[in-house]
């Protein structure tokens, strides 16, 4: 992790963010997609042909696959891996696994990043895992909105730490952040998931950030599996991850990956209620209409 920057950050013009928010619409779609089709016995190489299937026939571009070699569309990983899991035809998912979905799209050269954890089955079987999985979104929701003009970067990561510590015991893993993103999926400045606020670059107008905790429900140790790629804990404990691609705007935070524009999200924030994630995305266009008021947050589009 470097605060210091090589090179300074990417600023968007409004024409820009409006191709990265097409981006952010095929990577959301694609996500939920996925998602959708989760159930006992599919496959996570499954998961991946739908989430691919579904950038392709946007006329978009799975932006993972061939980076540094990564062979896939989406990262899969279940249970007590974190990230980066490689979707595979023997990883068949069963009823009680905890899977996060991690997916990025290119539209014309800009980026869109999102990741979701979902359980395998009905909700309310296992309330250790729900609780993790609500503690990880709603530290997300709550850095997203501190993606606002004049903050500090750290404010963001001081406001996950806070809303994650704030729902409970929960490890926050350190080893890898968030970042920029525009032109190229991972860009300065990274975002990390904990730290002191009013730290780092000030946060300008036509910024672009993934935000992306890692919670898990134990020690936050990792390593890395002989793959080269599977992030796992340590301790074998499961880990939820979440994950948006934000602008800063005039206007607020603009959830580029959120199919509403992060209103709903940030409306179940200020109610107190927690984001009930990708089965609420799934229903967006039912839900967002009441809970969206404000619209785009100014971006019609
Ligand atoms: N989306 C991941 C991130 O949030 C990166 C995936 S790594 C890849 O940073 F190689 F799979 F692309
Ligand atoms: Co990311």
């Amino acid at each position: 992790m470097r605060l210091r920057r090589d090179e300074p950050i990417e600023l968007k013009t409004p024409a820009q963010l409006a191709i990265m928010r097409e981006a952010g619409l095929v990577t959301a779609a694609a996500l939920q997609a996925a998602v959708a089709a989760v159930q006992p016995g599919i496959s996570t190489a499954e998961l991946d042909a739908i989430a691919e299937r579904e950038i392709r026939a946007a006329g978009a571009v799975p932006s993972f696959k061939g980076y540094y070699g990564y062979p896939a569309t989406i990262c899969a990983s279940v249970n007590e891996q974190v990230v980066h899991g490689i979707p595979s035809s023997s990883q068949v998912l069963r009823h009680g696994d905890l899977v996060s979905i991690d997916c990025g799209a290119i539209v014309n050269g800009w980026h869109g990043d999102s990741a979701v954890t979902v359980r395998v089955g009905p909700a309310g079987e296992d309330a250790e895992a729900d609780a993790l999985v609500a503690a990880c979104e709603r530290a997300l929701w709550h850095g997203l909105a501190e993606a606002v003009p004049g903050r500090r970067l750290t404010d963001i990561s001081h406001a996950v730490q806070q809303a994650a510590q704030a729902a409970g015991r929960y490890g926050i893993v350190r080893e890898y952040t968030g970042h920029g993103i525009g032109t190229r999926m991972h860009m300065d400045p990274a975002v990390p998931n904990f730290g002191r606020p009013g730290r780092g670059p000030v946060l300008a107008e036509g910024m672009a950030l993934a935000v992306e905790p890692m919670l898990v429900l134990g020690s936050p140790r990792t390593r890395v599996l002989e793959d080269d790629w599977t992030v796992v804990t340590t301790d074998g404990s499961r880990a939820a991850h979440f994950e948006h691609t934000v602008a800063v705007t005039a206007d607020g935070p603009w959830v580029l990956t959120a199919q509403d524009g992060g209103a709903s999200g940030f409306a179940s924030l200020r109610a107190g209620v927690l984001p009930s994630g990708a089965r609420a995305s799934a229903r967006v266009s039912a839900s967002a209409a009441g809970a969206n008021a404000g619209g785009e947050l100014g971006h019609g589009l």
